[in-house]
């Protein structure tokens, strides 16, 4: 099982992609939980380099094909064995990260980076993929300080940018309905855990044991 989470940066993925892997660790599965750019030797080279602020003349080609080179690496080396094995496999960010930031973020060409995504995955699709959905404003107020202290390039690309990000992740909701979920991140984190963990449940009913259900169900609730 292959479930991913998506959105601008600081609307919560993190947060989210953490608390669906204690949940399911605790109905005895083995989860792992993964986060893009990085988790092998490899691709946390390139994350390095990604993140290196030094580098204000990476062209935006050249990211998209650092994140692709990441990506490819852990699929291969980490996501692709972890499923063989039947672990649970939760990645914060993944494919649909690039089509969104790249393709409609900075406007490059959708066909080229659909193509590239599917060089990099070996055709990997999740099963579920969680939009968390904030407005850029919220995102800034949660991350105020980041913002501030530890700009990167992306953070400094203004909310026109971020709205154009948003508009994409709603575009691959609409046309991946059966795996793309999108989700009011704009609730308290155990709120916006209640409704990924309903939606799993529902999805994919023997991923929660019944105790986790009620728990779920019991946060909605509340
Ligand atoms: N539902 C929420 N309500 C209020 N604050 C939240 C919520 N979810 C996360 N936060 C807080 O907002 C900040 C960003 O959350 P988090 O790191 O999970 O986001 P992210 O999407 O992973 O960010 P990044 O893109 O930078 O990795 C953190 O300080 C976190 O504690
Ligand atoms: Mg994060």
């Amino acid at each position: 099982m292959f479930i991913t989470f998506e959105g601008i940066d600081c609307c919560g993925k993190s947060t989210q992609a953490r608390m669906l892997a204690e949940r399911l660790k605790q109905t005895g599965r083995d989860v792992i939980l993964l986060r893009e750019p990085g988790n092998t030797r490899l691709s946390e080279h390139v994350r390095a380099i990604l993140l290196n602020k030094e580098f204000n003349e990476m062209n935006e080609r050249t990211e998209l094909l650092l994140f692709a080179a990441s990506r490819a690496q852990l699929v291969a080396e980490v996501i692709l064995p972890a499923l063989d094995r039947d672990s649970v496999v939760i990645c914060d960010r993944f494919y649909d990260s690039t089509t969104a930031y790249q393709g409609y973020g900075r406007q490059l060409p959708l066909e080229d980076i659909m193509h590239i995504n599917r060089i990099a995955t070996q055709d990997l699709v999740p099963d579920m993929t969680f939009f968390i959905d904030v407005s850029p404003e919220l995102a800034l107020e949660r991350c105020r300080e980041r913002f501030v202290s530890d700009r990167d390039r992306m953070e400094e690309s203004g909310v026109r940018f971020y709205e154009r990000v948003i508009n994409g992740y709603m575009t691959l909701a609409q046309n991946e309905r059966g795996r793309f979920f999108v989700v009011d991140g704009s609730n308290t984190p155990s709120d916006v855990h209640a409704t990924v963990a309903r939606l799993v449940q529902d999805r994919l009913p023997h991923m929660l044991n019944g105790f986790a259900l009620h728990e779920a169900i019991e946060a909605v609730a509340a």
